[in-house]
């Protein structure tokens, strides 16, 4: 029944055939990176035609449909009848993956948020198989919008060097409200929930989605506490700030964080469909100016620009409000991109990934270089394996080095209702940065050229026309 049903009893031919000791070798070796998850994708190799499609990345995992573990025959068939889970509706948002020390197998997790009936979990993590398991446990995920104990719909997470995972529940499924906008950090070693903050009605207003939460972690030795968390809100066009040792959140709302109308109509493998959504995408650069604060880089999803802002701006919660405050506090580069991009990260050495819809690829921008096309390249292309790349993250290994980890889909045809179970639509990615940006000049990373204070963040002019004066931040409507 499975997109691995039939094919599981090849590849466990294929796999008997090593010498045991060998391939326990060849795991123990393999169990500190990525290498652990090409084993399977090997094997799946000679199963799937089409899957050694010609890419710099690798593909981990890959699905013409979602397939879950229900935690038994009853659960399951409750949620075939009340449609919680309808076959070939889910739809993988993003990923991140979490490596573990010792036999513990390293673990990626996947989003599938709520936009419409079927969903029968949120949030999921995958087996060697593909298939989806609800994170922490089903009775997170049953509730549907009926009670607020567990999640309503999670659009993204993301994991930090505290090794704990956060994860942004919108409240909403569709377009229904049935729960406050919340934030949940469970510990990775328990998987205890070790922080949750209800977003107060203030901070948000009605059209809000909150769908991509970055963390900011200044650690102090062992000392977690000081964490703020970023929110983009997609469709209420802001930024929710958590302020998570004082337990409060606000909210800032900018232009820059709309949507562009002509940058509104998006062309996939020949499909199109207009999509108005604002901020989306989202990185936070290394700490700089010795240490003492990060940049936020963020857009729109209908938009090619990039903009950035000192992370310290969004943690003072009277700054913006203040009429003196300097206009140019909130940045957009002046150069664009030749087309849209979904999600973004930045390593630790200030270089910038994301991907670019037409041609579907992966990209690199070094933050020390003019953001333009010019310093834009290409680490990865692929007509079909590449479209639409939803989460990307940077993901360290437990040798200490950094992974790249991308979650693709065909969206167009989620977008244009014309998804198939025929063809594969869902495809998670990994190599290893230093690999994939070997000879590319994102391997000379800001430090190395520049010393850490010169981002081009920092240089960017104030745009023509502006003469100093007072100043208004983040009005939207007043008409
Ligand atoms: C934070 O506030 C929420 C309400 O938004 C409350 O439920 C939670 O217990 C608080 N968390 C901590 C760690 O104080
Ligand atoms: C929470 O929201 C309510 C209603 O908007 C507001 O009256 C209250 O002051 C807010 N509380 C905090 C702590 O911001
Ligand atoms: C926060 O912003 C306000 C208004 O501009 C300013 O007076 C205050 O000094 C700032 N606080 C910090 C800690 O920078």
């Amino acid at each position: 029944m499975g997109p691995y049903g039939p094919e599981n009893g090849f590849c466990a031919t294929i796999l008997s055939q090593y010498d045991p000791q060998l391939l326990d070798r060849f795991k123990l070796e393999m169990s500190y990176g990525i290498e652990r998850f090409f084993l399977l994708s090997y094997c799946l190799a000679c199963c799937w035609p089409g899957l050694g499609a010609k890419s710099e990345l690798r593909i981990v995992r890959q699905w013409p449909e979602l397939e879950f573990v229900f935690p038994n025959e009853q659960a399951y068939r409750e949620a075939t009848d009340k449609r919680y889970y309808v076959p070939g509706n889910s739809v993988p948002i993003d990923v991140d993956v979490h490596h573990r020390q010792g036999d513990q197998k390293s673990r990626i997790f996947i989003t599938i948020p709520r936009f419409d009936e079927g969903r029968p979990m949120t949030l999921g993590t995958v087996d060697d198989t593909g298939r989806v398991s609800a994170y922490p446990d089903y009775s997170w995920h049953e509730n549907q919008g009926q009670n607020c104990n567990g999640f309503t719909s999670v659009f993204r997470i993301a994991i930090d060097e505290c090794n704990r995972l956060w994860a942004m529940d919108t409240g909403k499924i569709g377009d229904k409200d049935y729960c406050p906008p919340k934030i949940v950090a469970f510990d990775l070693t328990t998987d205890n929930v070790v922080y949750t903050h209800i977003v107060n009605a203030s901070s948000y207003i009605p059209t809000s989605l909150f769908i991509t939460p970055v963390v900011d972690v200044r650690k102090r030795g062992t000392d977690c506490s000081d964490t703020y968390v970023y929110v983009a809100d997609v469709s209420g066009f802001g930024i929710l700030v958590v302020d998570v040792a004082r337990n409060r959140s606000w909210r800032i709302t900018h232009r820059l964080m709309f949507p562009y109308p002509s940058r509104g109509t998006f062309t996939i493998d020949g499909q199109s469909f207009d999509l108005m959504d604002g901020i989306l995408g989202m990185a936070l650069s290394p700490l700089r100016n010795n240490g003492i604060d990060r940049d936020l880089y963020f857009h729109a999803l209908a938009s090619t620009t990039e903009n950035v802002v000192p992370t310290s701006l969004l943690r003072n919660e009277s700054y913006l409000h203040d009429s003196n405050a300097d206009p140019q506090s909130i940045k957009v580069f002046a150069e664009e991109r030749p087309n849209q991009a979904a999600a973004e990260a930045m390593d630790r050495n200030g270089i910038m990934y994301f991907g670019l819809m037409e041609p579907p690829s992966i990209w690199c921008w070094n933050a020390a270089t003019e953001f333009s096309p010019r310093n834009f390249h290409q680490l990865a292309v692929n007509r079909e394996t590449l479209q639409f790349a939803s989460g990307v993250k940077v993901v360290n290994n437990l040798k200490g080095e950094q992974e790249l980890w991308v979650l693709t889909s065909s969206f167009q045809r989620v977008m244009t209702d014309t998804l198939s179970s025929n063809r594969i639509n869902f495809r998670i990615h990994a190599e290893k940065i230093k690999a994939l940006i070997e000879n590319s000049p994102c391997k000379n990373s800001p430090k190395e050229r520049h010393g850490s204070h010169r981002y081009h963040a920092n240089l960017i002019t104030p745009s023509r026309g502006y003469k100093s004066g007072t100043y208004k931040y983040g009005a939207v409507s007043y008409l």
